[in-house]
């Protein structure tokens, strides 16, 4: 070991091209990163105006290292990490808290394959972000909580951070719970622990974990006079039938949840009657979580429609390839399905719907996460999707600070014209 480092260091010379040529690669890296971002804006109904704006601020990382000891690793044993920008003026002592999403992983090949990139090791994460939509600093883009303190909690787990174990054979850690505590230890360090207000929210994965997890931060927050709301965005993941009769994402959440232990930190409100995939559906918890919650999702989640509902597996003959990747595509038989599925989504949010803290935002619009995008969550221009002519951020604002009820269903497709079909 040390005759090892005495060489490194001896030999220290050649290492400077070998240092540039890493330099380079970060670089080029950084810029591919940016185009991806820039690909998703215009993915997201941007068109060509959605160029990154002055205001959004890029937001540097914090590696917890601290993190490590008591276990709460990415799955490669890498810390965890969030980045934070903080609040200034009136939004001092509230916090917009937001965990970030990106899939899961069920098998041995799928997490290994994460563990190299930024959803498996903070190795890979960038070491700085755009904060925008709900991230936003700019008031004109995210008007309520622009001065608030904002922390992207990243996802390195693979099972919204809810698992809890150790893959031996495979060196896999499963600890996204341990990750999720940790962070919100270190926030409540950094004054999270005196809030005045806090808003849990996240999109995809990102989104079902919020739900996971807002009665837990509920309980993590000393204070019991800190308001804490929960916006789950793009997380209604349904326990559907897909295009081959099957149940794909059940059986795809079932591997998930049992790979990585993820039943102990479900909601006890619905493990107490129902087995642990069933728990891992947000359908099937939402009734029982005493915390308010807003779900804004769109009604043909571009996600599901290509994940759950017409994945290539239950898609051999690939009838559905057009359809499920451009809605315009769609023949009448396949949107009849597609209506079908909106009709299980607003099923599902009927008894979740009665409460008056909960808050609904459902279009009619073939897109997946609509709050961390500029053009969706408040376009200036006056361009973002609405219901009863009320956009997303102003419904959420509303919901969040109680100036109205929120109840937002649209009609089915299609009737919404203020769409940012993302398919
Ligand atoms: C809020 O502002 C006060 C003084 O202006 C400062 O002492 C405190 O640390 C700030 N709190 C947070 C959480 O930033
Ligand atoms: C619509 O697409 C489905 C495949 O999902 C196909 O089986 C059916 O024949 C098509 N219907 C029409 C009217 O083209
Ligand atoms: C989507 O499908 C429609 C109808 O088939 C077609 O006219 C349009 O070009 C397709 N769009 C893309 C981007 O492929």
């Amino acid at each position: 070991m040390a005759m090892q480092r005495t060489t490194g260091f001896a030999n220290a010379k050649p290492w400077v091209p070998l240092m540039l040529l890493l330099l380079l690669v970060l670089v080029v890296a950084g810029c591919v990163r940016a185009a991806d971002d820039e690909q998703m804006r215009r993915g997201a109904g941007g068109g060509g105006k959605m160029r990154r704006r002055a205001a959004d601020v890029m937001v540097p990382i914090t590696i917890l290292n601290s993190a490590v000891d008591g276990g709460a690793v990415c799955m490669d044993g890498t810390p965890p990490a969030y980045h934070l920008d903080t609040g200034s003026g009136a939004g001092n002592r509230s916090w917009v808290v937001n965990l970030e999403g990106g899939g899961w992983c069920n098998n041995a090949r799928t997490c290994r394959f994460r563990t190299g990139s930024r959803h498996g090791s903070s190795d890979h994460m960038e070491r700085s972000i755009a904060f925008t939509g709900i991230m936003s600093a700019a008031p004109v883009d995210n008007p309520d909580f622009h001065s608030w303190n904002r922390v992207k909690i990243r996802y390195c787990d693979s099972a919204s951070f809810a698992g809890d174990t150790y893959d031996e054979a495979l060196g896999l850690h499963f600890r996204g719970q341990r990750i999720w505590e940790e962070a919100i230890e270190h926030l409540l360090a950094a004054g999270m622990a005196s809030a005045e207000q806090v808003l849990l929210t996240g999109c995809s994965a990102g989104g079902l974990a919020a739900i996971l997890h807002c009665d837990q931060l509920r309980t993590l927050l000393p204070d019991a006079a800190t308001t804490v709301k929960c916006l789950a965005d793009g997380g209604l993941f349904l326990d559907a039938v897909d295009v081959a009769g099957g149940r794909s994402l059940r059986s795809y959440y079932g591997d998930v949840v049992a790979m990585q232990g993820v039943a102990p930190n479900l909601p006890k409100t619905c493990t107490d009657h129902l087995d642990a995939t069933s728990c891992f559906f947000p359908q099937n918890m939402i009734d029982g979580i005493k915390t308010p919650i807003f779900l804004l999702n769109a009604a043909y989640d571009a996600w599901q429609i290509e994940q759950s509902l017409a994945p290539n597996a239950a898609d051999p003959s690939g009838a559905w390839r057009a359809c499920k990747f451009n809605h315009s595509a769609c023949n009448a038989s396949q949107l009849q399905f597609l209506q079908g599925f909106r009709d299980q989504m607003v099923a599902a949010v009927r008894g979740f719907s009665e409460s008056s803290s909960n808050g609904l935002f459902i279009n009619s619009c073939f897109a997946h996460c609509q709050s961390e995008l500029t053009a969706t969550w408040n376009n200036a221009a006056g361009g973002s999707p609405a219901l009863q002519n009320k956009g997303i951020a102003k419904s959420v604002g509303d919901w969040y600070f109680g100036r109205a009820e929120v109840k937002a269903i649209d009609c089915p497709y299609p009737c919404d014209n203020t769409c940012h079909h993302i398919i």
